[in-house]
This record gives structure tokens, C-alpha cells and sequence, in this order.
């Protein structure tokens, strides 16, 4: 199968990307600094071109709450379009388990319009949700950090390694899971 993995050079992007080529697939690492831009469409065309399966792993450069929202609404309906536009037949996407509990953010709040567009689309979907990355955490500290104040909330979480988080999407767009 030819499969395109947007955000295919950034931490899970880069670990699946191989994973799936391990399994004899073609597989495209699209992003903007491989040519490929989900917000201005450019370069999406030709890499869609005679694609299955698209796999959604890219992530917003700018996590401001207009800014994230923004990203994800555009990238995903470009995505979605030029999907349909292909004949692609499965559309893959990674997201955070809770987000519909996390709503006071900005970040998760783009993460359900994200969510939102793909379960309306007419293209056929899985949304992944993983929870933390272990890699993540050192930005969960610095982020929370303001001064010498650590400001956390008082919850458990169960932290993943992106390797593994890598490996299930792979399971999921090769259609083994
Ligand atoms: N962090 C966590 O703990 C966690 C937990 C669960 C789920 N997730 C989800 O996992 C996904 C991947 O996260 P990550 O940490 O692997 O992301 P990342 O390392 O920040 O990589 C983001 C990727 O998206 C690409 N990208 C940015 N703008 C793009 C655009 N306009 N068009 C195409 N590609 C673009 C980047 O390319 P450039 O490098 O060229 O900019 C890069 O390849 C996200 O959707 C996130 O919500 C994260």
C-alpha cells in the first residue's frame, strides 16, 4: 500500500515512518520541510496521488488557543479534501485520551475539532488516542514552571513511550488492529 504519514519527520512521525516501510510499504514522510504544507495544501496533491491510507500525526507549531485551533480546523479539512479528492480509503489520526475532559484547554479544544471533522467526513477513520508521552514530560514540567512554582494538577496519568505509540498507529494503518 502506498501510505502518507503527515508530520511524517516529527517525534511519532519518524518512528512509524520506518516501522511501516519494515512491512514492505510505501510510504511518504510528507511535512513542510519535505514539501508538504497540510495548511497551504501545497505539495498534497502529489503526494496523495495513488495513496490508501493517510496517517495524521503532525502537530501544531503554535499551541496558542486561536492559533492550535486554527491549525487543526485547516489542516484537517485541507487534508480531508484533497483525501476525497484521491480516493483515499482510510484516514488515520492521532489524539489524546481524555480530550473530551479537558475542554478548559485550548489545545484539547483543537483536538475535538480535529476529532469532530474526521467523524463527519465521508472518508473512513480511526482516531488513536494515546496519553502521554514519556518524551512529553520534561515539556509538561518546563510549561508548568512559572518562576520557582511548579503548578500541577492533583491527577495520576499513565505515560506512554512514543515508540509504542508509533507502533499501534502502524498496526492501525496497515489494518492489523
Ligand atoms: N505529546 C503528547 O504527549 C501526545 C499525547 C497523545 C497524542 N499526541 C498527538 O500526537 C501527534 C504528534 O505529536 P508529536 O509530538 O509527534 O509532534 P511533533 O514532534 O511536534 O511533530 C509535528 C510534525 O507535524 C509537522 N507539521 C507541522 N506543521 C505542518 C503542516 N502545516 N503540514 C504538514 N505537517 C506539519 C512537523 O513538520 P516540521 O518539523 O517540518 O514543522 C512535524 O513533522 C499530535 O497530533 C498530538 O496531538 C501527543
Amino acid at each position: 500500500m502506498k501510505i502518507v504519514v503527515i508530520g511524517g519527520t516529527g517525534l511519532i512521525g519518524s518512528k512509524l515512518v520506518p516501522k511501516l516501510r519494515e512491512h514492505g510499504h510505501e510510504v511518504i514522510a510528507a511535512a513542510p520541510n519535505t514539501g508538504v504544507d497540510t495548511i497551504t495544501g501545497e505539495g498534497l496533491g502529489e503526494a496523495l496521488k495513488g495513496a490508501s491510507v493517510v496517517v495524521d500525526v503532525s502537530n501544531a507549531p503554535d499551541w496558542g488557543d486561536a492559533a492550535v485551533l486554527k491549525f487543526f480546523e485547516t489542516s484537517t479539512r485541507n487534508l480531508l479534501a484533497f483525501e476525497a479528492a484521491a480516493g483515499v480509503r482510510h484516514h488515520v489520526a492521532l489524539s489524546v485520551v481524555g480530550t473530551e475532559r479537558m475542554l478548559e484547554s485550548g489545545y484539547f479544544r483543537a483536538k475535538i475539532a480535529q476529532e469532530d471533522l474526521i467523524k463527519t467526513s465521508s472518508i473512513p477513520h480511526s482516531i488513536v488516542r494515546a496519553t502521554q508521552f514519556y518524551e512529553f514530560v520534561k515539556g509538561i514540567a518546563d510549561f508548568s514552571t512559572d518562576g520557582n512554582k511548579v503548578h500541577l494538577p492533583p491527577v495520576l496519568i499513565q505515560p506512554m513511550a512514543a515508540d509504542d505509540v508509533a507502533s499501534a498507529v502502524g498496526q492501525v494503518a496497515m489494518g492489523h488492529l
